[in-house]
């Protein structure tokens, strides 16, 4: 931890007791006034650069003032008892910087190319973590153009029109990862939501590309502000590797595909939910609160949901029938209900919550009891014509310490 050292006037009042103090006991007491002869107007104040609550929505580090001003931050309320100023610091196109917890914020004009560089804030970062304050850009292609969908140059899809709906064609965001593993690029809007990245000694850059031309849906009022929170290898909650987004510190919580309130799941994507295990708990449970919040693949109306995994998340003829490629994971599915039935653990379909009864039945709970919880949302480059599961998923999930 880096510290802040300044020189300050010692407070009025106290230089005043002190005096005081000294005078009064002048002749009687040797010791006392050998002391107060020793009394300095200056004293020198240390405090660590700790991250801290600044007052203007943002948080930032706490520096002396001049160090928040040569650092080009902008003081935001105080700090380290007065001391020193909560220091916060933005970041915009083009921009480059190496403190924990910067702001990187659209001005309302971008267009193109838009680049923010994040470097490391000291020598062992390993994490970042981006929270969405606000992320508004253009959603996904909705143009349904039928093509044939090819992967590894093979046709796929049997020969079913698709298109390239749910491609973010218009804008899109994305974070450069040196492990190659990066999270999927998105678009739409996602704010609240978050994301982690492997951070890059060399830094890492996060990079929205903006149309000038709407494919599909129009040009969003773009707005975004990202938080950047960076992680020290030491640090005690770091998410574990491969996470694309990690939940802690409740035992409920929702869950959602990226660009959910868009109204569609974007294409290409691997979104790995890590979901940490509380204290005590054994068992997770996902719940759709409305049948209507899971829609991934599926052509026919209100099928209900399929957890063959021969049929979802692939390419097979059985699977192509009636579903496509998009999935949603979660190992070691089984039944609310004893005797609590294993189910497979992929899972597509639409319009039915999650099905833990004969299909066609709704009934909206699933579990697991596999650690370390976890869900993935996986989907392809196209959507078959007709697909019908376009939303993506919303769950709410709860830990239980039932059975354990
Ligand atoms: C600032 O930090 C506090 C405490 O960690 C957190 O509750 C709050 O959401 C943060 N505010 C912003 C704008 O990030
Ligand atoms: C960055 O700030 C967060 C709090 O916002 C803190 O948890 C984390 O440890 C800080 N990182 C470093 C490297 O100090």
């Amino acid at each position: 931890m880096r510290t802040s050292t300044m020189e300050t006037m010692v407070p009025l009042v106290m230089l005043l007791v002190s005096l005081h103090f000294v005078k009064f006991s002048d002749g009687r007491n040797n010791h006392v006034q050998r002391d107060g002869k020793l009394l300095s107007l200056f004293q020198i104040v240390t405090f660590p650069n700790e991250p801290c609550i600044g007052n203007a929505g943002k948080n930032g580090t706490c520096y002396t003032t001049e160090e928040c001003t040569a650092k080009g931050g902008s003081a935001a309320g105080t700090c380290a008892q007065g001391y020193g100023v909560c220091c916060s610091f933005t970041v915009n196109c083009g921009g480059t910087r190496s403190e924990n917890c910067t702001y990187f914020e659209s001005s309302g004009n971008e267009a193109g190319s838009c680049l923010a560089t994040i470097c490391p804030c000291s020598d062992n970062i390993c994490q970042l973590r981006l929270d969405f304050d606000q992320f508004i850009i253009s959603g996904p292609s909705t143009l349904t153009e039928s093509l044939i969908a090819t992967k590894f140059g093979q046709s796929v899809l049997a020969g079913q029109a698709s298109s390239l709906a749910g491609a973010c064609l218009t804008d899109s965001f994305s974070v450069s990862s040196p492990s190659g593993c990066a999270p999927p690029s998105i678009c739409g809007t996602n704010s609240g939501e978050h994301m982690y990245v492997d951070a890059s000694e060399a830094c890492n850059d996060l990079r929205f590309v903006l149309g000038n031309q709407g494919v599909g849906t129009g040009i969003a009022n773009r707005q975004w502000s990202v938080k950047v929170t960076q992680y020290a290898c030491d640090f005690k909650n770091l998410a574990p590797e491969g996470c694309t987004q990690y939940h802690f510190g409740a035992s409920t919580d929702i869950i959602q595909t990226y660009n959910f309130a868009g109204g569609r799941h974007l294409a290409d994507q691997n979104q790995n939910i890590c979901i940490r295990r509380e204290r005590g708990n054994c068992k997770i449970c996902f719940t759709a609160i409305e049948a209507i919040d899971v829609a991934v693949s599926g052509v026919l109306a209100d099928m209900g949901f399929n957890n063959d995994d021969k049929k979802c998340c692939g390419y097979s003829p059985a699977g192509l029938a009636d579903q496509g490629f998009d999935c949603i994971i979660i190992p070691g599915l089984m039944k609310s209900a004893a005797p609590n039935e294993r189910l497979g653990d992929s899972m597509c379909g639409h319009n039915a919550g999650l099905v833990d009864v004969p299909v066609g039945a709704d009934s909206v709970t699933v579990c697991s009891t596999r650690q370390p919880f976890n869900v993935r949302f996986r989907s392809d480059t196209f959507e078959t014509m007709g697909e019908l599961g376009i939303l993506g998923f919303r769950l709410v999930y709860t830990q239980n310490s039932n059975g354990c």
